[in-house]
């Protein structure tokens, strides 16, 4: 609930930069959540024509309920501003994202993107990685890239759900949660893990946000 407040606080500037007519991109989350919560009320206020393109049935169920219209990434050859949380942020500005499992989604909403905002609260902030890192794998490479992440220095778990069934991604993919430890180079490592067979995403995103607010629990802010 502080989460919510704290990002709930910084929403309303961060939609300074939604412009009438434009196409965002509604990220997965609880940030995504507040977010898109704020941008129906401003839709509403200023009578925007507005199209969001979800990044999950999470955001998009959410983005129904509030009224935000809505057109899938397929249908766009752009998409004006993307809104998302993230699950860590390091001192270079790369994000981990992924601990919804919405992460291949995501990134190719990142791909899309004229511009990436990314809403976080201060304790997602690091100067190096240190969490796992989510990875979408083809549920058939479930071993070999098991096996190639090892061989990368990572220690491999495969995500279940809380009665121990796997967990699938909204694309039908199982996720590894890798940990690398610290991870002081995040963009060779990426490169690496995309380059196994079967990985469809890996968690952390090449493309960095071009603008980052971080959320203070006293309702400040500070935008990076
Ligand atoms: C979804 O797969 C993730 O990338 C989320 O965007 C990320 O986990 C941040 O979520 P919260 O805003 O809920 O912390």
């Amino acid at each position: 609930m502080a989460h919510d407040n704290a990002i709930t606080a910084l929403s309303n500037d961060a939609l300074k930069l939604v412009k009438d007519n434009q196409i965002i991109g509604l990220g997965s989350g609880r940030a995504a959540t507040a977010l898109v919560k704020s941008l129906a009320k401003l839709i509403k206020i200023k009578n925007y024509n507005i199209k969001g393109v979800p990044t999950s049935l999470q955001i998009k169920l959410t983005a129904e309920k509030v009224g935000i219209p809505l057109i899938e990434a397929d249908q766009v050859k752009s998409i004006d501003l993307v809104f998302d949380g993230a699950d860590q942020i390091d001192s270079q500005k790369f994000v981990i994202k992924g601990g919804g499992g919405a992460l291949l989604r995501e990134n190719i909403l990142f791909s899309l993107a004229k511009r990436v905002i990314v809403m976080a609260d201060k304790t997602k902030f690091v100067k190096n990685f240190t969490r796992t890192v989510p990875i979408e794998v083809h549920p058939l490479a479930r071993n070999s890239a098991t096996n190639s992440i090892k061989k990368l220095g990572g220690n491999v778990q495969l995500r279940v759900l809380d009665r121990g069934y796997p967990f699938f991604t909204e694309n039908g993919n199982i996720i590894l949660d890798c940990d690398f430890g610290t991870i002081k180079n995040p963009s060779i490592l990426t490169q690496k893990i995309k380059q196994i067979p079967g990985v469809l995403e890996s968690g952390i995103f090449l493309r960095k946000p071009d603008i980052i607010y971080k959320a203070k629990l006293d309702g400040k802010f500070d935008i990076i």
